[in-house]
């Protein structure tokens, strides 16, 4: 069989690997088999294309290879699982630079060559450069924020949709520079050689117009990133996400390489579902996530909430679920801070031997990126049959006996459903302050991510259980135990 086929083969298997690994993505029992699935394909898909390769170049992929996966390996390893939304965010943006670099590379050899790149080539370089370079710099800028090197709130100033509409306008204007450029000559024509040549000094002048999308790309990236903070950030980093495969896709068109059309088409596919489902899960359109800047203008006058916060002992929290009989978990940000989920499922063991039915309910925006909470209780081998969605428990809530507020704050915060004035107005939250009982396990009465003040800690059903979240259920485990 000839090379070329079984390479074909290769990829087509590569990418069926993809699909089945992605599949298997979208439940948590099968979701690791589905990762490494999903990676095997890569690895048959690399070794495949190295296959296509001069003998001579193979050295710099593999070191290349070895070097990006001892990196990868690494950060995994040693990253705590807080930081893993902006490990993820920083990952996004480096598979944008990567192409980027891909497209410009391409050009650069091909700069000055007498034939000219086909259209096609052309616009796909086009795309790759200015994609991955709005998701670079964008994604350093959410890596920034989630990180709290940057300030978390959307920074606004006046003429910034303007100055981002002029960007636009200067990059639709360099695109045709650097397209008419390339295609200043028609190549393949009869005459094609000699005009290939006299056109040279004008394909040449494409450079500039490039380099030009270039820096206008970063700019874009980080102008149109700026804007979004607080709580939208989980829509920002899933379409930070989409732009890295869409990216990768172009990037695909430019080498002619099947698998990385591929590959990057499903990323791209896969985070604009992820970013239409953080959308929903906000209750916001994309356009007003991107353009509206969240916490600003209106939303910046919610004064505190009045009221007495009422706190709980750990010896009374524990006498309220003794004698509950159904109880719900709602885990947030804070759990994962305070590596409590192994804790949490020990009580949930606990009351369900008292005789109580306990579920965990899981906001689709809880901690810091998409499936954060799942991940963790997976981690602590909590019952997947447990884990309920804020619609299967909110119609019913007023007859749960005991909510326990697990370092979640946003995710519940009923100002969201009650003040027009609240920059989380509209998002559909757990509406925790409607059971029977509300424990909230959190240190203080700071606001959560978005920077908003919460009702709910002085609502008449609420109590305090002020502490790190690991060492208050540690101390009702120990109340249990005795
Ligand atoms: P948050 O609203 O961020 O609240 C977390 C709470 O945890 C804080 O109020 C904090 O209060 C408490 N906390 C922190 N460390 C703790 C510890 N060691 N022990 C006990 N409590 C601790 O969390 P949430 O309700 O999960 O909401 C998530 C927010 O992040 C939303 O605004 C969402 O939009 C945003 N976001 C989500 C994502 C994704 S994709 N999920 C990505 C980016 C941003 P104290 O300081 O008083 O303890």
């Amino acid at each position: 069989m000839n090379a070329d086929l079984i390479r074909g083969l290769c990829y087509i298997v590569a990418s069926v690997f993809f699909i089945f690994g992605l599949k298997m993505l979208s439940s948590q029992r099968t979701a690791r088999r589905g990762n490494l699935l999903s990676a095997l394909g890569m690895l048959l898909a690399v070794v495949t294309t190295l296959t296509a390769m001069e003998q001579f170049r193979w050295a710099w992929v593999i070191v290349g290879a070895v070097l990006g996966g001892a990196i990868g390996a690494s950060a995994a390893r040693l990253v705590k699982m807080t930081s893993m939304p902006e490990m993820v965010g920083l990952f996004n943006g480096f598979g944008g630079l990567a192409s980027l670099l891909v497209g410009w590379s391409e050009f650069h050899w091909q700069w000055g060559e007498t034939a000219a790149l086909g259209l096609f080539t052309t616009v796909a370089i086009l795309l790759t450069v200015l994609i991955g370079g709005v998701t670079f710099s964008g994604s350093v800028v959410a890596y920034g924020k989630l990180s709290a090197r940057l300030t978390g709130k959307p920074i606004l100033f006046k003429g910034q949709n303007v100055i981002n509409a002029a960007i636009l306008v200067a990059i639709v204007v360099l695109g045709i520079l650097f397209v008419g450029a390339q295609h200043s000559a028609p190549s393949g024509s009869p005459a094609s050689q000699t005009q290939d040549v006299a056109s040279l000094p004008a394909r040449a002048g494409g450079y500039l117009p490039l380099m030009g999308i270039v820096v206008l790309a970063l700019a874009l990236g980080v102008l149109s990133t700026i804007p979004i903070g607080g709580a939208d950030m989980p829509v920002v980093i899933c379409l930070l996400n989409s732009y890295s495969g869409l990216a990768a896709c172009a990037a695909g068109f430019v080498i002619g390489n099947n698998v990385l059309i591929v590959s990057g088409s499903f990323v791209g596919a896969s985070g604009i579902i992820l970013t239409r489902i953080m959308c929903k899960a906000m209750n916001r359109s994309l356009a007003n996530v991107l353009f509206s800047g969240f916490g600003s203008a209106t939303s910046a006058q919610t004064a505190g909430y009045q009221g007495e916060a009422k706190p709980i002992s750990p010896e009374d929290t524990y006498l309220i679920l003794e004698a509950a009989r159904n109880v719900v978990f709602v885990p947030g940000y804070g759990m994962a801070a305070a590596q409590a989920q192994h804790v949490v499922r020990e009580l949930g063991e606990l009351l369900q031997k008292n005789g109580a039915e306990v579920r965990y309910c899981i906001h689709p925006v809880a901690g810091r990126m998409p499936g954060h909470m799942n991940v963790l209780l997976a981690e602590a081998n909590v019952p997947y049959e447990q884990l309920v969605e804020p619609q299967d428990v909110n119609p019913n809530i007023e007859l749960v006996d005991v909510v326990i507020v697990i370092g979640a704050n946003d995710v519940v915060n009923p100002a969201a459903r009650d003040d027009q004035n609240s920059p989380l107005w509209g998002m559909p939250i757990i509406e925790v302050d409607r059971a029977r009982t509300c424990i909230v396990l959190k240190r203080s009465l700071n606001p959560g991510f978005a920077g908003v003040d919460n009702p709910l800690f002085f609502c008449p059903n609420t109590r305090m259980l002020f502490g790190d979240a690991k060492a208050s259920v540690t101390a009702v485990v120990a109340e249990f135990k005795q």
